[in-house]
């Protein structure tokens, strides 16, 4: 598919085909599309639970207010944004750039610090939203790449946090800006036409706000 056509025709989509499983091969080449997404210095500070188990989506089910696609749908994806993906991942990332010629050995010290700079301690606001952006540009990826894969999407926010984190494992310093429901279009639905969007010219500016 196209990516201006997947990305037009890109709905949320509430009603999933219950009972319609998707592989092992299909999620990986999701998540693999997926993780070419870009980040702050290639960080990739990112991480996903794949739930598929009906029993272990009923769990998620009750934590999403009891929103029922996170049972139909295939998949239920958390999306999970770690504020501590610059330790996690800067040095095998500076191998990866020193070893493709990106940058010279004198000059990781310098990227280090400008990351250090940029993103600061682990548990500042600024390494949040530094998190979180990354990983919303992950999922948005992913939505694309499902409708490439012949797959639909629902982003949800409607969860309570503290309890995805404790049914799921998933430590107090990581954030998890999103669930994504991955899976196949109920037979039978036709979508309402796609809501308002605003006039471009309502929030675009020319060189100033
Ligand atoms: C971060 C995010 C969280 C959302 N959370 C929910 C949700 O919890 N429940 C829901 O029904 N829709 C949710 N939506 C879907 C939006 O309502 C939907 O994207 C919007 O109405 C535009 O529709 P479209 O995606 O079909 O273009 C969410 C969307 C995003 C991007």
């Amino acid at each position: 598919m196209d990516v201006l056509q997947a990305i037009k025709e890109r709905r949320s989509i509430n009603y999933f085909e219950p009972g319609k499983e998707i592989s092992d091969g299909k999620i990986k080449e999701l998540l693999e599309t997926a993780n070419l997404a870009p980040s702050s210095f290639n960080l990739q500070p990112w991480k996903v639970i794949v739930v598929r188990e009906p029993k272990r989506k009923e769990v998620l089910k009750k934590c999403a207010f009891d929103q029922p696609k996170v049972e139909e749908a295939s998949a239920v994806l958390i999306i999970i944004a770690d504020p501590k993906g610059v330790e996690e991942n800067r040095e095998r990332m500076f191998d990866s750039w020193q070893k493709l010629g990106y940058m010279k050995p004198e000059m990781r010290d310098m990227y280090k610090g400008m990351t250090d700079n940029l993103y600061g301690t682990p548990d500042s606001l600024n390494r949040k939203f530094f998190a979180v952006k990354n990983a919303a540009l992950f999922a948005m990826n992913l939505m694309i790449a499902a409708k490439g894969l012949g797959l639909e999407t629902h982003p949800m926010d409607g969860f309570d946090s503290e309890c995805v984190k404790k049914e799921f494992n998933i430590p107090a310093d990581k954030i998890i800006p999103m669930l994504i429901a991955v899976g196949n279009l109920k037979s039978g639905i036709t979508l309402l036409p796609r809501a308002f969007r605003r006039d471009i010219g309502e929030f675009v500016s020319f060189e100033a706000y």
